[in-house]
């Protein structure tokens, strides 16, 4: 889903995922306001001191004003200090949460979403753009609060002297903070969008580098690459270029801003008030800026930072393509059907499948043969669920699959991928994501029954030896072993095994060929296969 909201739409999704740490915002912006106010004031009563030694202005004696300053000035620290913790603690609580709330989406709009094309835009949302948010959280809700109510104090304030003294001051307070700001972020919109899109590109790059390093090598491509790399660099600091530009403008704009102000009000307050007024009029305009010049500089990257609100908001609210079916009507012993399916890949023009019908009769081994692309896979993920047929039924024991509750029908299921996905972490924990509370006998019978126990003692910690990272130092052989290991711990009434042996050599297939035939005594099996060899086992097999 890609639809795209308007910067306050973004805004309005992001702040009502605050409603649990409202209290702490609030205190966050109060703490603000008044930490703001004493900076100002800080400057305020030097001005006043000034007045005071120069006989204008005599309100307060200087030991007085002397007493204030130093009372604003710890006070200052200590507020500063808590409205930043308190900012970032929401930030952080909130990016914890959303970090939540992004896997339990992913966990529903996966086996279908994570089949696609789309994976490297995920993970720069789980990544980049969740982190991106802190800035939303933590410098930019409160900020904005925090800019409004503090200005509307000094207006008040500067307003007591003279009404239009106070009318002044909020005219150049909503230059500062809104219009400039507006206008900045309408401009750095489109290189804002750009650079996020030239990020996303290099990072999907050096991570194809890095995984296809061994392919890079051996087909001496290492210069395409590099030149490849080097042009995304290249558009990524003309961009950043642009935005440095855009940034400066605002800079030069809002200080030139400023500056006037401080002008203006000395040119009308010498002219409405009495001198010694004057002087604080002044000063306390200039010296109020902070918390609207704060929002102006912030422009610059909220364009950034709303284009990753919108992504984040679209995954949370991605309908998936699936829905998870919740009933009490598990998967029935009998019989496996497909019953005149007919399939597509959702966006695909093309059927998969056309009036397609199979049975797989209960504790046999049932072959499917085919080439590849004809849909031996699918066939083995409409039974999983990951996707719904378009026409026709799937049936376990006479019950559709659409009414199983769907978490027991993948508990009821081993399924072994054409790509076995190997944690880093020990080689018995990786056999033990099919059975947390396996114990190591366990673990161990099931990869004998893998053949894959003798491989697990030659290594140089056993069952403790850690797979490295992108799992390089296990062969392709070895990994199916470890799917398959899997497989049998996890010792469902039904296995679905996708070309399990295609990376294996003829003993070890011969192993395992005969833990199945053993196996099927008391569980369905459906075996996938282009080699014959593999379907010498088989009690039928279906060719495609
Ligand atoms: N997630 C997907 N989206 C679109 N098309 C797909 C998807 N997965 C597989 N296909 C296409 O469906 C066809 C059958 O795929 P598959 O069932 O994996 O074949 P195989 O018989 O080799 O296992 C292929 O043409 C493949 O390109
Ligand atoms: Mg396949």
């Amino acid at each position: 889903m890609n639809k795209s909201r308007s910067g306050s739409q973004v805004m309005l999704g992001l702040i009502g995922m605050i409603r649990p740490l409202i209290t702490v915002m609030l205190v966050a912006i109060f703490m603000g306001c008044i930490g703001n106010l004493m900076a100002i004031f800080i400057t305020v009563l030097g001005g006043m001191g000034i007045g005071n030694v120069l006989g204008i202005d005599r309100t307060m004696s200087l030991t007085t004003i002397f007493v204030l300053a130093i009372i604003c000035a710890v006070l200052r620290g200590i507020l500063r200090y808590a409205e930043q913790a308190s900012n970032h603690y929401i930030a952080f609580k909130l990016l914890a949460s959303i970090r939540h709330q992004i896997f339990s989406a992913l966990r529903k709009l996966a086996p279908a979403k994570l089949d696609g094309k789309e994976k490297g835009n995920l993970i720069s949302i789980i990544t980049s753009d969740i982190e991106l948010l802190e800035v939303f959280y933590a410098h930019t809700i409160s900020p904005i609060a925090i800019a409004v109510l503090t200005s509307i104090v000094m207006v008040i304030f500067i307003g007591r002297y003279h009404w239009l003294l106070g009318a002044i001051a909020l005219f150049f307070y909503i230059i500062v903070g809104a219009v400039i700001p507006i206008i900045n972020s309408k401009a750095g919109q489109k290189y804002g969008q750009k650079y996020r899109k030239l990020y996303g590109n290099l990072n999907t790059t050096v991570l194809d580098n890095l995984y296809g390093l061994d392919e890079i090598l051996q087909y001496g491509k290492e210069n395409d690459r590099k030149e490849k790399m080097d042009k995304f660099t290249d558009e990524l600091e003309e961009v950043n270029d642009k935005l440095k530009q855009q940034e400066g403008r605002q800079r030069v704009s809002t200080d030139i801003v400023i500056l006037l102000a401080g002008v203006v009000m000395l040119l009308a307050s010498a002219a409405l008030v009495p001198a010694g007024e004057t002087i604080i009029c002044t000063i306390a305009m200039m010296s109020s800026f902070g918390p609207t010049g704060a929002l102006s500089a912030l422009s610059n990257n909220l364009n950034q930072t709303l284009a990753s609100g919108n992504r984040v908001l679209n995954l949370l609210e991605e309908e998936p393509v699936v829905a998870e079916v919740e009933s009490n009507v598990s998967v029935p012993k009998g019989e496996l059907k497909l019953s005149d399916v007919t399939f597509g890949y959702p966006n695909a023009e093309k059927n998969i499948l056309e009036n397609f019908s199979l049975q797989i009769e209960e504790n046999t081994i049932h072959g499917i043969l085919g080439e590849s692309g004809c849909g031996k896979s699918t066939i083995l993920k409409l039974l999983m669920r990951f996707y719904e047929t378009k026409e026709g039924q799937v049936l376990f024991g006479n019950q559709n699959v659409n009414e199983i509750d769907t978490k027991q029908l993948r508990k009821q299921i081993a399924y072994v991928t054409q790509e076995t996905f190997l944690f880093e972490d020990t080689i018995e924990n990786n056999i033990k994501i099919a059975k947390a509370d396996a114990t190591r006998e366990e673990v161990i019978e099931a990869a004998k029954k893998a053949s894959l126990h003798e491989f697990i003692l030659s290594l140089p910690l056993g069952y403790d030896t850690k797979l490295a990272e992108l799992g390089d130092s296990v062969s392709g052989g070895e990994r199916q072993r470890i799917g398959i290991a899997r497989a049998f711990l996890h010792d469902a009434p039904i296995i679905l095994l996708d070309e399990p042996t295609s990376n294996i050599d003829s003993l070890n297939e011969g192993i395992i060929l005969k833990t199945l035939l053993e196996e099927k005594e008391n569980k369905t099996i459906i075996l996938v296969s282009h080699r014959k060899s593999t379907m010498s086992i088989a009690d039928k097999v279906s060719r495609m």
